[in-house]
């Protein structure tokens, strides 16, 4: 039987690429998104309408699903500051980051949880940011979208605390960092074609086990320090 995953943000960018690879490599696919694709959606994906920042919407969704098996979900839905810097920073924004990055990611992962423990060897994979590292997120990379930065190091602590949570239900959590790829959200000027960052990002996915949750890897499958 084919096995299902189920993407956020599925609608341009990595989650888009993620979709369309798992279907093309006979994954049954949940593609989630705010509005539907202009075009509709490929064949074989179904599409989900989903606002990751609104927990009616993600209660909704989750009652749609009742009782179908997952096997796989990819929290990949994710913005960036309007304005970065320390003195631009506006309060409401910040939280608005929060609620999509960090706190939507956590509250879908709940919802799902029965139908993750439906799905066989079930993997939570959270697109997070090396930009969330505190030991590496500063090295190379002068980014000040403090938002930005708090949502995703916020979601490391999320993967780890639902690793524990989750681990009686043998459903393995990963945070990813997926490369400065080529998106609306990397810009031109980043060094990774879409393509390849969902690749890797899959087999990653595709290798988890159980005794690795809660870990934060890169796409090259690195281990990124907290
Ligand atoms: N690109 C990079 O270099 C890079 C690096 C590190 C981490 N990441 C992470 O990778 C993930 C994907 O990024 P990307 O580069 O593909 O970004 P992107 O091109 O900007 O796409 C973002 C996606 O998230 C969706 N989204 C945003 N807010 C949402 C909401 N409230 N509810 C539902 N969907 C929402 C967008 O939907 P709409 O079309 O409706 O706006 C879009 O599909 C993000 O979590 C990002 O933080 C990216």
């Amino acid at each position: 039987m084919a096995r299902t995953v189920l993407v956020t943000g599925a609608g341009r960018g990595l989650g888009r690429e993620l979709a369309w690879q798992y279907a093309t490599g006979g994954w049954q696919v949940i593609a989630c998104g705010r509005s539907r694709p202009v075009h509709g959606t490929e064949t074989g994906i179904e599409f989900q309408p989903l606002e990751v920042a609104d927990p009616a919407s993600i209660s909704a969704l989750a009652a749609r699903l009742t009782g179908r098996p997952l096997d796989v979900l990819v929290n990949n839905a994710g913005v960036r500051s309007p304005l970065s810097g320390l003195d631009r920073l506006q309060p409401e924004e910040f939280l608005d980051v929060l609620r999509i990055n960090t706190l939507g990611p956590l509250l879908l992962t709940r919802a799902l949880r029965a139908n993750l423990r439906l799905g066989s060897s079930p993997v939570v994979a959270n697109i997070g940011s090396r930009a969330g590292s505190m030991a590496e997120g500063l090295l190379d990379d002068d980014d000040d979208d403090y938002a930005y930065r708090c949502s995703k190091a916020a979601l490391n602590m999320a993967t780890v605390q639902l690793a524990r949570d989750l681990q009686p239900d043998g459903i393995t959590l990963l945070s990813l960092h997926p490369g400065w790829v080529k998106t609306d959200m990397g810009g031109a000027e980043a060094v990774l074609p879409v393509e390849e960052s969902a690749k890797a990002l899959r087999s990653i996915i595709a290798a988890a086990k159980p005794e690795y949750s809660g870990a934060f890897l890169a796409f090259d499958g690195r281990s990124v320090s907290w």
